[in-house]
């Protein structure tokens, strides 16, 4: 297959083709405007290839996950975070003299800038994790600024960025609950430093229980890429400026926090209390996602991109369960969850529409059974997806067909039309007493 042809009204034009290693195929539309002054519809971009990229590959169909070839149950069962965090940014697994330089490294950049500390004060005790996440990350560029040409800086900053977003996540909620910060050890892998950064105290260790590292260690590892996702995309769009890494990296950390996207790991959790709260009623809840004047949707259902199985799902179902066990726990919320998959995976609704549980589904019930508050969730996941995101600002950098991106619109919008009367172009001294408000004014 080398070319496809598109038929508008009289014409007919050519496009080239191209495959992938997996032969996934694509038509070439660079030329489309062009040539015939149209442009592609594809709103979401669900058809859309925005990039070439060596990095993840998925089958959403046969429920396919590979980092850089690398099937996703094999790395999270028997690899560290900061091994894959390496792999994915520089494309292949770290020899044991490369992890031991590279952990150590990313202990040494953990600690935060001592004038960025005073940041956790101003904000409100209400603030939402995710938005100091966000806002710490941004203003990193004013503390480590460097050159856009110079590799060496731009890997010390990588190193900073992996090393300090757990050590930011952790202190925000130390701030949260009032308690001094903890620093890191060298001598701790990187999800147990985060644990112990969150629930050590001064005053009594932490000794980090081997299953929570390692359920902490899985999350992180299933989080840490998924291709061209909302938050990724942000990163490259925002980068496509040639914005630098923390400016890119704060985007992906604002897009990651809606509920349609990593947010949804706290709103599932919310979803399966309220049904707790309300009898564990959880038909009811069923009917209510099926009808669409409700407004409610099944949180942690559905993906754009897997129409079969979340290979992510099947291996923190897992987990929660495993994590629940050794811990000795029960939680009404996973037995409401098992329910809800089960009656959904079952329903023509559900059925027709190739919803089935998202990483999002189990791993909350995980991150609660750690003692990790619900506003923390989202952070996790950011702190997981933080190597995908380096990697795609990485790749994206190095690409000769990366272009600012721009994309066109259809306008649906006034004809011309011309002003009528008095501009009101001027403002008057003082505003009248008795003007109304805007929302009271009918457009
Ligand atoms: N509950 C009920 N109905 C749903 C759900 C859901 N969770 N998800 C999709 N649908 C229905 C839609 O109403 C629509 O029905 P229709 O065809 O009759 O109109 C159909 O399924 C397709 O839905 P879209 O919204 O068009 O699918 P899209 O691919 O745009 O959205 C998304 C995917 C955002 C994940 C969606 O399934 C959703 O909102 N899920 C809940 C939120 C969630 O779990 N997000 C996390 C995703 S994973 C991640 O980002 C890490």
């Amino acid at each position: 297959m080398t070319h496809a042809r598109l038929i508008l009204g009289e014409q007919e034009y050519e496009f080239p083709t191209f495959q992938g290693t997996e032969d996934e195929v694509a038509v070439d539309m660079t030329k489309l405007r062009g040539k015939s002054g149209a442009i592609t519809y594809d709103p979401g971009y669900a058809n859309t290839g925005s990039c070439k990229s060596a990095i993840t590959y998925i089958d959403g169909e046969k429920g396919i996950l590979r980092y850089r070839g690398y099937p996703i149950e094999e790395l999270a069962q028997h690899a560290m975070f900061s091994a894959v965090a390496y792999l994915l940014i520089y494309g292949e697994l770290p020899d044991e003299k490369q992890f031991l330089v590279w952990r150590e490294e990313l202990t040494r950049q953990s600690l935060v800038h001592e004038s960025m500390l005073k940041f956790f004060d101003h904000f409100p005790p209400t603030a939402h994790p995710m938005n100091i996440l966000g806002s710490m990350i941004s203003s990193m560029s004013s503390f480590y600024p460097y050159d856009a040409e110079d590799e060496e800086k731009i890997n010390l900053n990588i190193m900073r960025l992996l090393g300090q977003v757990k050590t930011i996540a952790a202190f925000s909620y130390k701030k949260s609950v009032g308690q001094p910060f903890i620093y890191p050890r060298a001598n701790y892998s990187y999800a147990a430093n985060f644990l112990r950064m969150m629930f050590a105290t001064p005053q009594e260790e932490y000794v980090v229980p081997p299953i929570l590292e390692n359920a902490v260690n899985m999350l992180l590892i299933i989080h840490a890429d998924h291709e061209q996702n909302c938050s990724t995309s942000t990163v490259r769009m925002v980068g496509s400026s040639r914005a630098n890494l923390y400016a890119c990296v704060s985007a992906g950390v604002n897009a990651l926090w809606g509920p349609l996207h990593g947010g949804a790991n706290q709103a599932v959790v919310e979803m399966l209390e309220r049904i707790h709260r309300d009898g564990a009623n959880y038909k009811k809840y069923i009917e209510m996602a099926k009808d669409k004047d409700s407004g409610f949707r099944l949180m942690g259902f559905g993906h754009r991109v897997y129409k079969n199985f979340d290979p992510r799902a099947k291996l923190l179902k897992k987990a929660a369960d495993e994590v629940l066990g050794v811990l000795g726990r029960t939680d009404p919320l996973l037995d409401i969850a098992k329910h809800l998959e089960e009656v959904a995976l079952s329903d023509d609704f559900f059925i027709e529409r190739k919803l089935y549980p998202n990483v999002d589904f189990y791993s909350g019930l995980i991150y609660r059974a750690i003692g990790i508050p619900t506003e923390m969730f989202t952070v996790l996941f950011a702190i997981g997806r933080m190597p995908g995101w380096i990697a795609h600002w990485c790749e994206m950098r190095n690409d000769e067909d990366n272009k600012i991106h721009r994309p066109r619109q259809i306008y649906v919008g006034m004809n011309e039309r011309h002003m009528t009367g008095l501009p009101p172009h001027t403002e008057p001294a003082q505003i009248p007493k008795n003007t109304p408000k805007l929302a009271q004014v009918s457009v």
